[in-house]
């Protein structure tokens, strides 16, 4: 069966497309068919790490100027000739032969005002049911395990379209630099909506402390105030177990992964590759973590 991620956030920069698009080339790695969708139509970025200018857009299916088949690209030879540290867990039935198929959003600012127009002016289930086609059209023509989006972050009207689609909600955030109040509402008004239709919430702790950034060192006392206070000190929040417990408390949602701040993979200018360009970082340990996650299992 196939399986949907959406990476989301209430705040941008939290690190949705670094993780979306390293878990994407690690699990095709492994053996898995896997598309890739840029849906951050607001600030697009897919485009610019793999460099490729595709034919056609997710906006032109959008605004019915292209079929779904014809938005994808195939990338899988990018990935050939990388290191291959990772080799397929056998936990499912899947084929041998993993498959990159990624779909960009237009990042020209024309482009996304059209979109903008798309969302006000046609029907709002209409939209909708175009995010469902795709879904269902790269399920039954390319026989996909993993959709995995990148989304917009907020509340915005293209990310909850994502979020309706998914099965999978990676709630994701950058310790250090929550917005703690905006996270809790939207996790209880947005998420618990999606959960009800059988989506499967989870956070996505990124930045945390222990590689770069060092334990921080906090009374308790501060720790409690610093829950309450907006404009945090980084050094109070930054993977302060405390916020991890109170954030799962108030949201139900357990944490599926942790990741620490690793500033170095900011470095390579191929940094969605890492995972599988380099194996034997710690990061891409974390991301193998998370593909091997009960989270991502896919049923028969
Ligand atoms: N675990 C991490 N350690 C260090 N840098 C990270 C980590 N995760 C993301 N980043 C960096 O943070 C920045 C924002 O990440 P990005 O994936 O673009 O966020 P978003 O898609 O949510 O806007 C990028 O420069 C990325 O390299
Ligand atoms: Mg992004």
């Amino acid at each position: 069966m196939t399986q949907c991620i959406a990476f989301h956030s209430y705040k941008g920069g939290t690190g949705k497309t670094t993780l979306a698009a390293n878990l994407a080339v690690l699990l095709a790695r492994r053996g898995y068919r896997v598309s890739l969708l840029d849906l951050d139509v607001y600030a697009p970025s897919l485009q610019a790490y793999f460099e490729i200018t595709p034919a056609n857009w997710i906006n032109d299916f959008l605004a019915d100027n292209a079929d779904a088949e014809n938005i994808l690209v195939d990338v899988t030879s990018t990935l050939d000739g990388l290191a291959h540290g990772n080799s397929r867990s056998g936990n499912s039935g899947q084929k041998n032969g993993g498959r990159l198929l990624l779909g960009f959003s237009n990042p020209k600012k024309e482009e996304i005002h059209k979109l903008e127009g798309i969302g006000g002016k046609q029907d709002k289930l209409q939209l909708l049911r175009k995010f469902i086609q795709l879904r269902e059209e790269l399920i039954s023509t390319h026989n996909i395990d993993y959709v995995i989006l990148d989304t917009s972050p907020g509340i915005r009207y293209w990310s909850i379209n994502a979020l309706a689609v998914a099965d999978r909600l990676f709630l994701t955030l950058k310790m250090g630099d929550i917005d703690i109040d905006g996270t809790i509402k939207m996790a209880n008004e947005i998420y618990t909506s999606f959960a009800k239709f059988g989506a499967k919430p989870y956070l996505v702790l990124n930045r945390v402390h222990g590689y770069c950034v060092p334990n921080p060192s906090v009374h308790s006392s501060s720790k409690a105030n610093a829950l309450h206070t907006s404009g945090l000190d980084v050094a109070e929040q930054t993977g302060d177990p405390d916020i991890a417990d109170m954030l799962t408390s108030q949201t139900k949602m357990s944490v599926v992964s942790a990741i620490p701040c690793y500033c170095d993979i900011q470095f390579s200018r191929k940094e969605f590759l890492t995972a599988i360009k380099y194996p034997d970082h710690p990061f891409s340990m974390k991301i193998t973590e998370l593909a091997s996650s009960d989270s991502l299992r896919l049923s028969n």
